[in-house]
């Protein structure tokens, strides 16, 4: 792992370099990068960044928002396959639907989907701050994509707007089972349960905290709690694990995010030394998606 570590920063260096990785990806990517964080930190640290290299450790949606805030920076995807299916399960025709059926409607669209439906929304959610920047929209009725889940968790904090739903959801969120959490809750009674708003309605009912994956890191920290179990993918148990080395967390085994995963510590180096494969967008599109992505910035100040 020195060695790694060694030549890690000397190509940062020579390449002019920062790495960016999601909590999802794995603890030895984690290790190398410059600014770990959830969705809605790595998109405000990365209008931040003075390297002329953007290695992003997580999924498309990640770096391609990435690449619109700094066009004139080189973003890489070590894996360009590593996608999150979430942000494939709505389409600019519903948007376009339900633009016609509605007046006063917001397209709030969650940071996890494609360029091309940010381009035909008003503004970016991520699940750090989707109640304050919904909040903050003059609109009534707000159409919110691609996630039913954290839609409803939104729609919950604010009974005074219209919300339309869609039905997109988190293949590694949506499928947590109730009874797997009321099964640990009975082996372990002083449990918290820690959730991310991606989860059914039915698991965030048995939830102490609800909230991104900053959101859970910071309240187990915090916490004088000693027990937790964790309701998100494992890729979070390396920070919580290095920062409560006295604190019991309990993952799902099943919570993997198969697309996090393909960033490896191999191919964050190999995209190092070859610059590759590079995030490319077209530039009437980035200008489109930046914004909705801007809007987002600016209100969840
Ligand atoms: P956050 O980073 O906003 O917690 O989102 C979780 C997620 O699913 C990212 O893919
Ligand atoms: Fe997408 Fe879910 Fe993976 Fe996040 S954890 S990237 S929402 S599939």
């Amino acid at each position: 792992m020195d060695k790694i570590f060694e030549r890690v920063k000397e190509l940062k260096a020579q390449k002019n370099a920062v790495i960016l990785a999601h909590y999802y990806v794995d603890g030895n990517v984690q290790k190398i990068a410059d600014y770990i964080g959830d969705s809605y930190y790595l998109s405000k640290i990365a209008t931040t960044l003075s390297e002329n290299v953007i290695i992003f450790a997580g999924v498309n949606f990640m770096a391609d928002s990435a690449k619109v805030l700094n066009p004139n920076k080189k973003v890489i995807l070590p894996d360009s396959t590593a996608d999150c299916p979430m942000a494939h399960m709505v389409t600019t025709a519903q948007i376009k639907k339900v633009r016609e059926m509605y007046d006063d409607v917001a397209v709030v669209c969650y940071i996890n989907s494609t360029l091309e439906l940010k381009a035909e929304s008003d503004v970016c959610v991520t699940s750090a701050n989707a109640v304050k920047v919904v909040k903050a929209l003059p609109n009534k009725n707000i159409f919110f994509i691609p996630d039913k889940n954290l839609a409803h968790f939104v729609a919950e904090q604010i009974p005074e707007k219209h919300f339309i739903y869609n039905e997109g959801f988190c293949p590694v969120h949506n499928f947590m089972a109730v009874k797997y959490v009321t099964d640990i809750k009975k082996q372990y009674p002083n449990i918290k349960v820690l959730a991310h708003p991606e989860c059914p309605r039915l698991v965030l009912d048995y939830a102490d905290y609800i909230g991104s994956t900053s959101g859970i890191i910071d309240y187990a920290k915090a916490s004088s709690d000693k027990e937790f179990l964790i309701c998100t993918e494992n890729g979070v148990c390396h920070k919580l694990v290095q920062d409560n080395p006295d604190k019991l967390f309990i993952f799902n085994d099943l919570s993997i995010c198969p697309d996090m995963k393909k960033i490896t510590l191999e191919s964050v180096v190999a995209s190092l030394e070859s610059l590759t494969p590079e995030v490319v967008i077209d530039k009437e599109l980035s200008e489109k998606a930046l914004k909705p992505l801007e809007k987002m910035l600016e209100l969840a100040k």
